[in-house]
């Protein structure tokens, strides 16, 4: 049976790389994709969102929410995504009528399919804090939430010791992390170790299918940012390795934690805070991937995109 998630993205080129995977996967059953203000401004994630799922046209059709419009976000100091945050192609905007903003879609979603779903969050933890407010109840109807974000031995990619995603709402990632659910945290030192090279490019499905003219269009900002911003001279897409570990933990090594966020200070807004006391106090509270095996991640990436741009 294939496993139900729901994707709460800020699209974002790693996000939009994640959804392309997903939508095609035979192994997942997308019943909803979520916008969240992060990478962009919430009504440009929508719209990215609802131009990304229009142009795919996957076998099924997953719900989808709108980013709600008041998410304030606090000052990115740079920006890996191109002004319309998937590497400047500025796709077409989809007319996708009406629509519900991404909490209620969340919600209903999580009732409709009570303990049976994995939310997959790929951006600020926004929209999950809130639905979680709106309904404390809805916790126990939740599967599992896989989280890419957080930082825990290695740096920030925002401040020295924070991810973007808990950096731009650091009391949702509390809200969340504190939450009685099964919870799983990729962190950025894990998604950081799959680079690729330029040759990716030359690895991406064929610009005739709609996948891969949507990936060899968005993917050459990437490597222009990771080389202009970071010094880098391979990409890194943290929310892709993600969402491999929904497909394929075997490939991750995990170890339980006991965790929390820091919701203050100018540096250390955001930051995951593990409890590594010989006697520890918190209680063991999530699953941390501090490990995976690259060449295999790679794989299972280069493998998913091929089967995203044969079936468009
Ligand atoms: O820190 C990880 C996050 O940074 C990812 O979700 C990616 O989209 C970028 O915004
Ligand atoms: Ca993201």
């Amino acid at each position: 049976m294939p496993r139900k998630v729901i994707l709460d993205i800020d699209p974002g080129i790693d996000d939009a790389v994640a959804l392309v995977m997903a939508l095609f996967d035979p192994r997942l059953e997308v019943l909803a994709v979520t916008a969240t203000g992060g990478n962009v401004p919430a009504e440009q994630a929508t719209a990215n969102l609802q131009a990304l799922v229009g142009l795919l046209d996957p076998p099924r059709l997953p719900r989808l929410g709108l980013a709600p419009a008041d998410t304030a976000l606090p000052e990115k100091p740079f920006n890996m995504h191109g002004a319309d945050g998937l590497g400047g192609i500025n796709l077409p905007r989809a007319q996708l009528h009406g629509g519900h903003v991404s909490e209620k879609v969340i919600w209903e979603t999580l009732r409709a399919h009570p303990r049976e779903i994995t939310i997959v969050a790929l951006g600020p933890l926004t929209n999950l804090s809130r639905v979680l407010t709106r309904d404390p109840s809805i916790v126990e109807l939740i599967g599992e939430v896989v989280i890419a974000g957080g930082t825990v031995q290695g740096a920030g990619n925002v401040t020295p010791v924070v991810d973007f995603n808990f950096y731009c709402d650091p009391r949702a990632a509390r809200h969340v992390v504190r939450e009685p659910v099964t919870k799983t945290l990729v962190p950025l030192e894990t998604t950081g170790q799959v680079i690729f090279g330029f040759d990716l490019l030359d690895q991406l499905p064929d610009d005739s299918s709609r996948a891969g003219d949507i990936l060899r269009r968005m993917l050459p900002h990437a490597f222009r940012a990771h080389r202009q911003l970071l010094g880098s001279e391979g990409i890194s897409m943290h929310d892709v390795v993600a969402l491999v570990a929904v497909t394929n933990p075997e490939l991750f090594e995990r170890t339980t934690v006991a965790a929390d966020v820091e919701t203050g200070g100018e540096l250390t807004a955001g930051m995951l805070v593990v409890d590594r006391r010989t006697v520890r106090q918190w209680r063991p509270n999530l699953d941390l991937l501090v490990n995976c095996d690259v060449p295999a991640v790679k794989d299972c990436i280069l493998r998913g995109l091929a089967v995203a741009g044969a079936g468009t």
